[in-house]
């Protein structure tokens, strides 16, 4: 876990700046899309896709503001093969400038990101918003940000581990991922210090 998480800029800069790095390890979040308003009080589908070769078995999920230091901790070591985390909100506070981060805490590595996205209070539900999909795991996401909280939830270690090794082609792959994934540790690893 990050000790003293960088202010929200400049992961968001890291990211942009970083991402193409690793555009071929690819990973794309398709939920919560560009804009779309989430409410406390309900639950939503997270979604991404993602390379099968890339070596990016699980992951860690935070929630994070544009304007606004600070981190939500929403699951750690989520497997990446579901695809969906259905995520239940209480008490989040309401603000337009959320979004997601797909990354490594421990390192700081980042796989990914959601697009912007709004967070409402209780009764304000879009209808129209995705609805969870009940076959996924739900984690439950309470209140804002809190420096001294850890993740709401962690996965037990799953055993679906070694997929990128697979193929040759796949092995290919990912020691292309490794190199690049390599390459942006280093990179964070220099933030990190400033
Ligand atoms: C949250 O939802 C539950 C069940 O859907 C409901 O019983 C409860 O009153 C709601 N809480 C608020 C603060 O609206
Ligand atoms: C993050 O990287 C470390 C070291 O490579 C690894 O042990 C850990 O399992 C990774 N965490 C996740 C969530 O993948
Ligand atoms: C409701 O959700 C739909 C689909 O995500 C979106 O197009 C629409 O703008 C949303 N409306 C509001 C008021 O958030």
């Amino acid at each position: 876990m990050l000790s003293s998480p960088l202010p929200n800029p400049l992961r968001v800069l890291l990211a942009v700046v970083l991402l193409p790095l690793a555009a071929h390890a690819y990973f794309q979040v398709t939920s919560p899309s560009k804009g779309v308003q989430w409410a406390n009080n309900q639950t939503y589908p997270i979604s991404w896709s993602k390379g099968l070769f890339d070596g990016v078995d699980t992951f860690d999920l935070e929630l994070s503001r544009l304007g606004t230091d600070g981190l939500v901790f929403v699951a750690k070591d989520v497997p990446s093969y579901t695809g969906t985390l259905n995520v239940a909100l209480q008490n989040v506070p309401p603000a337009d400038d959320y979004f997601l981060l797909f990354l490594n805490s421990t390192h700081g590595v980042m796989y990914g990101n959601s697009q912007q996205f709004s967070i409402a209070a209780t009764g304000t539900n879009n209808a129209s918003a995705p609805q969870p999909d009940g076959s996924k795991p739900t984690v439950t996401v309470s209140g804002g940000p809190n420096p001294t909280a850890v993740f709401a939830t962690t996965f037990p270690p799953s055993s679906n581990g070694a997929f990128g090794w697979m193929a040759v082609s796949g092995t290919m792959a990912h020691v292309v991922a490794l190199t690049s994934v390599a390459t942006i540790g280093l990179m964070s690893g220099a933030w990190m210090v400033l």
